[in-house]
């Protein structure tokens, strides 16, 4: 039997794919969503692997932009919907549909290809890292008083559905997120995905509510979530599961929190995408009673690394030789970094490292979080003391990487 052949998806591959999708994620058919999931792929980014004629493997991409340490955004390729036909696993398709990932990802002059793992076990042979943690906090609202000295919002509060919310969505989310490091931009199918409520998805609890925090007459935050009742002997049971906070400035994040951790009937209140750690701790009068939860969140693939270290601000001034060792790809070799808090310039030299990194790992410090400290100290970096801390200094970042945008 010939190997299956790899090739770009057309629009006509459309029902097919969907249903190998749902072969392979065990998901049930569903005809809600398939007219936003068509226009959210990108076709002639969605490669298929096809055994004379039937789709037994699938990768595609999506082009994204995402914020740098620093404010500056790179061009990356987010690969999405990686899925191998039960009959055809474990023969090799995945490393293949890998390689054309990352060669699509180096031929557009993106910078790096990012993903969301289904199994952290996956990508790091690939060279991905863990660059971008992704918290889940719950609270019971009983625990849910701030500190005494956190003054009461000065602002006001609307509540919107979706998608009459949109604008207000859109213009807080670029002005909170354009510091973040780790934040996706939105591309126009991802809004439309995000204002789009399907009831089928909903698992009993209610629509989306937009929560709006307004201040000196302009949105200063919003809080989309979703309401689910329950009653217990004792009353009320309800929870609040909130998807994504977003705010200009701490204020309007206090006040977003006060609010949310206050709602009637409700005892228990979760919200995930969450920078690690949560600032919400900082304002309860208890914060041991905030359970917070850490997963790995986004991974990061270096392809241009001299593009994308060139891209982002260090936190001081400082110059290294940077060894990168990529067993996969073409990242691999020594990049000269100057850098600090207003700008920096990479290129290729042949002077020796001062440090050596497997590219994976330089991409999980890419965003400002991890140590390379701790990593050295598990040899998973090399370098003299002085090197290593420099590298630290540099690379750590004072604001927290996150992201809301999945893909
Ligand atoms: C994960 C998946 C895509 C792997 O595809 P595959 O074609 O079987 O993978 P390959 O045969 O190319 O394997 C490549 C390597 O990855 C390893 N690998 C594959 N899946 C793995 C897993 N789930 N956990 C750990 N290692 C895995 C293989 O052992 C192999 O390792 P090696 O290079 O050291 O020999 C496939 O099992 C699948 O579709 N799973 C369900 C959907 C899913 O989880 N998709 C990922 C979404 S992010």
């Amino acid at each position: 039997m010939p190997d299956p052949i790899i090739r770009t998806a057309v629009p006509e591959d459309f029902a097919a794919l969907s249903a190998h999708l749902d072969l392979v994620f065990a998901e049930a058919p569903s005809e809600e969503g398939q007219a936003e999931f068509r226009q959210w792929l990108e076709f002639d980014r969605t490669f298929l692997a096809d055994d004379g004629g039937m789709i037994v493997g699938s990768a595609a991409t999506n082009t994204y932009r995402q914020v740098v340490p620093g404010g500056a955004t790179i061009p990356v390729g987010g690969l999405t919907i990686v899925a191998v036909r039960p009959t055809h696993r474990r023969s090799g398709l995945l490393r293949r549909l890998m390689r054309h990932h990352l060669e699509d990802v180096r031929d557009r002059h993106e910078a790096a290809g990012i993903l969301y793992a289904s199994e952290s076990s996956i990508y790091g042979r690939f060279g991905f890292g863990a660059a971008v943690p992704s918290g889940e906090v719950t609270i019971g609202r009983a625990h849910g008083a701030f500190r005494r000295e956190i003054p009461a919002p000065r602002g006001t509060y609307r509540l919107l559905e979706l998608p009459d919310a949109g604008p207000v969505m859109r213009t807080v989310f670029a002005a909170a997120t354009a510091a973040t490091p780790g934040a996706i931009v939105p591309r126009e199918q991802d809004w439309v995905a995000r204002l789009t409520d399907h009831p089928g998805r909903r698992e009993g609890a209610t629509p989306w509510r937009v929560l709006v925090y307004d201040r000196d007459g302009e949105p200063r935050g919003y809080a989309r979530y979703r309401q689910k009742d329950g009653w217990g002997d004792g009353g009320p049971e309800g929870k609040v599961m909130v998807r994504e906070l977003h705010a200009v400035d701490g204020e309007a994040f206090a006040a977003l929190w006060r609010f949310l951790l206050d709602i009637d009937l409700a005892v228990t209140i979760e919200a995930g995408s969450r920078p690690v750690p949560d600032p919400l701790r900082q304002l309860l009068a208890d914060p041991r009673r905030l359970m917070e939860k850490s997963s790995d969140g986004v991974w990061v693939r270096l392809i241009d690394v001299a593009a994308a270290l060139a891209a982002r601000r260090y936190r001081v001034e400082g110059s290294l030789v940077i060894e990168v060792r990529d067993d996969f790809f073409e990242a691999g070799g020594r990049y000269r970094l100057s850098g600090g808090p207003d700008g920096a310039v990479c290129e290729r030299t042949d002077a020796a490292a001062d440090v050596s990194f497997g590219v994976e790992h330089l991409g999980s410090v890419y965003f400002g979080a991890g140590s390379v400290t701790r990593l050295a100290w598990l040899g998973l970096v090399g370098g003299d003391a002085a090197a290593i801390r420099r590298c630290d200094d540099m690379f750590s970042w004072p604001i927290s990487p996150a992201n809301t945008l999945h893909f």
